[in-house]
């Protein structure tokens, strides 16, 4: 990552439900001598419940909710150039952002996927871990690549399924872990 001669780093965080991820980021940078700036909070799902947590911390959202995929992007990418967006950090977006917008936005973007990658990669990886009586499951922090779930790896961390786990407790589980490891992994990212 490009050094920036002590200026902050401007980060974008999208989010398309809960929010809980993005909340625990808002907590974690909001220290007076943070390096980070969360400017931006875009959603692709205007009820999504995390807003919630932009609007208290008076953090801009933006809403990318147009049915053309193209013309949506081109929005976007327009939005997060104008913000002097540095950094993207996916954290519960469940839309596949493509090829083109990954190439146009030059600088990196993140993803925190609820699954030791490259296990189970995609949707449902709770379910898939339970049937499969997997013994470890987790979180990992990785660099967004055209493939699906398939950048470089930041950072990992492991949790024991139990004999009795099910999808919302090993759910519950892991987005615990993940609220530590996102904000770590960003820090790591960074220096
Ligand atoms: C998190 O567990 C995140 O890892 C997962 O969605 C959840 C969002 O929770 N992301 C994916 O599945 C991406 N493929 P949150 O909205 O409460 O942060």
């Amino acid at each position: 990552m490009e050094k920036l001669n002590g200026k902050k780093i401007n980060i974008a965080i999208f989010i398309s439900g809960r929010g809980s991820n993005l909340n625990s980021l808002i907590n974690h940078f909001k220290k007076k001598n943070s390096k980070v700036l969360i400017r931006l909070v875009v959603s692709n799902n205007p009820k999504a419940r995390g807003l919630i947590y932009a609007k208290r911390s008076k953090i801009k959202i933006y809403i990318s909710n147009s049915k053309k995929k193209e013309k949506l992007e081109k929005m976007l990418l327009n939005k997060i150039i104008n913000q002097k967006i540095d950094l993207i950090c996916l954290a519960g977006f469940m839309r596949i952002l493509s090829r083109n917008f990954i190439r146009d936005f030059k600088k990196p973007i993140l993803n925190i996927h609820p699954s030791l990658l490259p296990k189970y990669k995609g949707l449902n990886t709770h379910k898939r871990v339970i049937e499969n009586k997997e013994k470890f499951s987790g979180s990992t922090v990785h660099r967004v690549s055209p493939k699906i779930d398939s950048g470089k790896i930041i950072l990992q961390k492991k949790v024991k399924v139990s004999k009795y786990e099910n999808e919302k407790s090993l759910e519950k589980k892991i987005l615990k872990v993940e609220h530590k490891l996102y904000p770590k992994a960003i820090e790591k990212f960074l220096n």
